[in-house]
């Protein structure tokens, strides 16, 4: 044993020394986030649900803005606890057009907007307030319905307002009202029976027109429940996804969001879970995930998924959604995604790879570019001066110009504790990763327009999920996430 630490501290230190990172010997790490590890009994956690541009376009019937929170305190009583909590059925419930305490009058009839200020509002009655901290306020579910309807209008190209269009076939629809929000039900978290297991859980369907008293077979589906002992462990969070013959294109996440300013794919004012929003090159993400179901050949299932945002000039994000970009990386660990980007199809691969010590390789570099570490790469769709060939990302999908790299297990990210072969972390091997997010976003290709000088990479959005894209009726994924947790240097040093 002794040999073996000895070895490993001098293994450490000639990492260290030889190492292109600035030395971080004696820094001290702090967690980013206001529940580090999901380990507060008092959970704080929301809902919110997208169409297919990240709005609201409208809301489901009965159903209330698309926003919901369950937030609450656990005190000792007696030999057991009590659950107190903060956000009403009557707040939960909250539809556009009725007022609120802090809410504008002015976008009171705006559905989009109204969902915007609900969430704020929420999060006020969620809202933890720490000695010497940043408030902070809850984990965020987030669910989005892919299909869009060309002819509703409703969803911008790369930030443009566009009228109607003919149908494609990469857009489903099943006709008007195609992209509506989800029925949602709510099981405020309670104490269960032994009054030490504390649950709770958002569920529900697309499907409006269903009989649920026939249950949610056949039709789309989605259940979070949340899960935890009191004073124990982490929560577990169980996430189900169903696609159904109307609804193929499903995403469910667990996102944790910056808890002010903008976050990863939304141009409104967000709540969230990240008190200090990590920077590249610096910073970890630590969970424990155990995917039970896949979803199907389709799945995009997320280890990992980041969201930003700055302009292809290098300055940051300001809200004007023809010049700002979206930027989102994922690690996709479905062994059925493979790499579109190969040397005979170069658009889909970023124009270099960053080796860990810095070297770059182009992508015409046969010899040494790692085609197989990319599943796919698309340039936003208002830069100026990408290099040929490239794709363009699907440009109706964000209120703005996005840019998506994703990429696959391979061994060219294993020295950021990435997966490195195909069915890591999949089916059957659930893991507790500990993803070195902030070195391997360094390393990432992102477009900036050219002599522009580099972005400070910050990272509002870190999510685990899926995106189940395009597929047949009743693909199914289910997975549990725990122990989220974010570090990062501490600022005060
Ligand atoms: C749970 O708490 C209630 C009220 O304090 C008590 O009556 C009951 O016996 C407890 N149940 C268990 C399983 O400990
Ligand atoms: C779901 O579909 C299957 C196969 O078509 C059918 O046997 C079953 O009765 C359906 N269930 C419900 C609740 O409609
Ligand atoms: C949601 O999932 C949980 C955990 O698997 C399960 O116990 C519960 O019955 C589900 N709820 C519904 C409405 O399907
Ligand atoms: C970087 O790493 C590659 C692959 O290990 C190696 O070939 C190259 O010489 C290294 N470059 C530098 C500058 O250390």
């Amino acid at each position: 044993m002794e040999m073996d630490s000895y070895r490993l501290n001098w293994l450490i230190f000639v990492t260290l020394a030889l190492s292109a990172v600035p030395c971080s010997v004696g820094k001290k790490y702090i967690s980013a986030l206001g529940d580090p590890g999901m380990a507060r009994d008092g959970l704080r956690v929301a809902f919110e649900g997208w169409n297919f541009c990240n709005e609201v376009g409208a809301e489901a019937p009965n159903m209330g803005s698309p926003r919901a929170a369950d937030c609450f305190d656990i005190y000792p009583v007696g030999d057991g606890h009590k659950i107190k909590h903060r956000v009403t059925e009557e707040d939960n419930k909250l539809s556009v057009g009725e007022p609120f305490v802090g809410g504008t009058p002015s976008v009171l009839t705006d559905v989009d907007l109204y969902a915007v200020e609900k969430e704020l509002y929420l999060a006020s009655k969620c809202q933890v307030d720490e000695a010497d901290q940043k408030p902070w306020h809850f984990w965020m579910v987030m669910l989005k319905n892919g299909n869009m309807d060309t002819l509703s209008g409703l969803c911008p190209k790369d930030g443009h307002k566009v009228g109607p269009f003919p149908p494609e076939p990469r857009f489903p629809c099943f006709g008007k009202g195609c992209m509506n929000q989800p029925l949602l039900f709510h099981e405020y978290t309670s104490l269960q029976e032994d009054n030490t297991t504390m649950k709770g859980s958002f569920y529900g369907t697309y499907d409006l027109d269903a009989d649920l008293s026939k249950g949610f077979d056949n039709i789309s589906y989605s259940n979070v429940t949340w899960k935890k002992e009191v004073g124990k462990g982490s929560w577990v969070f169980h996430h189900v996804l169903k696609t159904s013959e109307k609804y193929p294109w499903l995403m469910l996440y667990l996102r944790s969001d910056a808890t002010t300013g903008l976050s990863g794919g939304y141009n409104h004012q967000t709540r969230g879970m990240t008190r200090i929003i990590p920077e590249s090159p610096d910073f970890t993400v630590r969970f424990t995930l155990n995917v039970m179901r896949g979803g199907g050949p389709k799945s995009q299932f997320y280890l990992m998924d980041m969201g930003s945002c700055w302009k292809n000039n290098g300055q940051p994000c300001d809200g004007d959604v023809t010049t700002d970009v979206t930027r989102y990386s994922e690690m996709i660990i479905n062994p059925s995604v493979t790499a579109w980007c190969r040397a005979d199809n170069l658009n889909s691969c970023p124009p270099y790879h960053t080796l860990p010590n810095g070297t770059r390789i182009h992508r015409t570099a046969t010899a040494n570019y790692p085609y197989g570490a990319y599943h796919m790469y698309c340039t936003p769709g208002n830069a100026q001066h990408p290099e040929e060939p490239y794709n363009i990302c699907d440009q109706y999908s964000n209120p703005q110009p996005q840019e998506i790299l994703q990429i696959i297990p391979h061994p060219a990210w294993g020295d950021y504790g990435y997966p490195t072969e195909p069915g890591q972390g999949w089916i059957g091997d659930p893991r507790t990763w500990e993803l070195d997010v902030g070195r391997m976003s360094q390393a990432l290709y992102f477009y900036q327009d050219p002599g522009t000088p580099p972005v400070r990479r910050l990272w509002p959005s870190l999510d685990v999920g899926t995106e189940i894209y395009v597929s047949k009726e009743g693909e199914i994924a289910e997975w549990e996430l725990s122990n989220f947790e974010v570090v990062i240097p501490d600022p005060s040093q």
